[in-house]
């Protein structure tokens, strides 16, 4: 038994998250009309289900804070700083996220995806996560971030760490990667380039308010804490298109139904996902009466199968609309990486479909998935057929 006083881990919720997404969504649905709110007093720890109450938590910092909401051990992290520091400091990065900026790259985005797609074009097998989703992300943050990342696979190892920092399913072990981003901004401070670390690094010449090692830490978080969540989404869809060769011709057919295929994909299978606050004075949610220093655990998973915003919750729907998912989040700390996620997730179906008529998984390397979760996905080898090849 884990004594009042300590931080409970993630991973001490799993076990009620069956690895069938049908149980899930039975036990979310079941929490949501039974006890939409739990204590659990060996953790000092409230867990939300309600879409509403979700939606209250995220959208009431001023109420429920961030801090101590990661488990990622990091002195600093981005999406952990309180008002008024966090808009302080998303106010400097926001800029490099703006959809607009995003969209006008979509060329050079489809160029990379084209790249990494051309030798499966000639050899009909990928790893989609080692050779197609890692890669593209290395590419865009390198690209985005001017970061210089060396060493084959390391890219890889960092965000699988960071992400695994983040949702409690690795230990804090993070020297290497902050050495390489202190490395970088000594770099930037000889020889400043017009990248997002010198920009920075001009501001904190200005009034002195950002402090190195929080530059450092805000690139950090940027340049590595997306990279798995957004490498798995795309490996959640063509997992998807294996087991559901119907969905895939669906989308060879009419290619403007895949940003509504992402949005369905991101509500249904996250279905692993909560969000974590600390309730900074003593107050009400859903009739209970939460006191300040308790952990606020909300089920954003659990919010997208509420049947009172998704009828039909538990039917997967590419063409769900309105789909309100709270996948990224909501209110202030809203994922900053949203217009990347869409805009790179369109890109790479898009490119997908019209390149390969037939996407299954290859026999003889089945899926692998992390040993403490089963939805993080470690690789998945498929077997594709180019378009212009003649059907066997
Ligand atoms: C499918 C992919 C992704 C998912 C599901 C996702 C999900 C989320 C969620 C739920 C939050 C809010 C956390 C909270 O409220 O506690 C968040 C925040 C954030 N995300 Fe993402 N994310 C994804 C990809 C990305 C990418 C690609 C980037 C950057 C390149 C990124 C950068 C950020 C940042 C910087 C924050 C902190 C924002 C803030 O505190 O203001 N994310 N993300």
């Amino acid at each position: 038994m884990t004594s009042t006083s300590s931080k409970p881990t993630r991973d001490l919720l799993f076990p009620e998250l069956s690895d069938s997404i049908e149980e899930r969504i039975a036990w979310f649905q079941q929490m949501q009309k039974n006890e939409p709110l739990r204590f659990r007093p060996e953790y000092n720890l409230w867990e939300v289900f309600r879409y509403e109450d979700v939606s209250h938590v995220l959208k009431n910092p001023d109420t429920f804070s961030v801090t101590n909401k990661t488990h990622m051990g990091l002195p600093f992290s981005f999406g952990r700083a309180d008002i008024p520091e966090h808009r302080f400091l998303r106010g400097f990065v926001a800029r490099s996220f703006v959809p607009g900026n995003i969209e006008s790259r979509a060329p050079e985005f489809t160029s990379m995806v084209d790249s990494l797609l051309a030798p499966a074009l000639a050899s009909g097998r990928m790893e989609t996560l080692g050779e197609l989703c890692f890669p593209l992300m290395e590419r865009v943050i390198g690209d985005m971030f001017g970061l210089r990342i060396t060493g084959a696979g390391r890219f890889r190892e960092w965000s699988d760490q960071m992400f695994g920092q983040l949702i409690g399913v690795r230990s804090p072990d993070h020297a290497d990667v902050v050495d390489l981003f202190t490395e970088q901004l000594n770099e930037r401070k000889r020889k400043p380039s017009d990248d997002l670390m010198s920009v920075l690094l001009a501001e904190r010449s200005k009034d002195g308010r950002l402090a190195e090692e929080k530059i450092v830490h805000m690139c950090l978080d940027l340049a590595t804490a997306g990279n798995a969540p957004l490498s798995l989404m795309l490996a959640y869809a063509i997992a998807r298109f294996c087991l559901d060769p119907e969905l895939y011709q669906t989308l060879r057919r009419d290619p403007s139904l895949i940003p509504g295929a992402i949005e369905e994909i991101l509500r249904y299978d996250f279905s692993w996902f909560n969000l974590w606050r600390t309730a900074r004075n003593d107050t009400v949610l859903g009739g209970h009466e939460i006191k300040a220093g308790q952990y606020v655990v909300v089920w954003d998973s659990a919010a997208n199968f509420d049947e009172t915003y998704f009828p039909h919750a538990e039917r997967f729907d590419i063409r769900r609309s309105p789909n309100p998912h709270l996948t990224f989040g909501q209110g202030m700390y809203i994922c900053l990486g949203l217009p990347l996620v869409r805009v790179l997730g369109r890109i790479v179906l898009e490119r997908l479909v019209a390149t390969f008529s037939d996407i299954r998984f290859d026999a003889e390397k089945p899926m692998r998935s992390l040993d403490q979760m089963k939805d993080y996905i470690v690789s998945l080898d498929v077997v594709l057929t180019p378009s212009n090849a003649a059907v066997s």
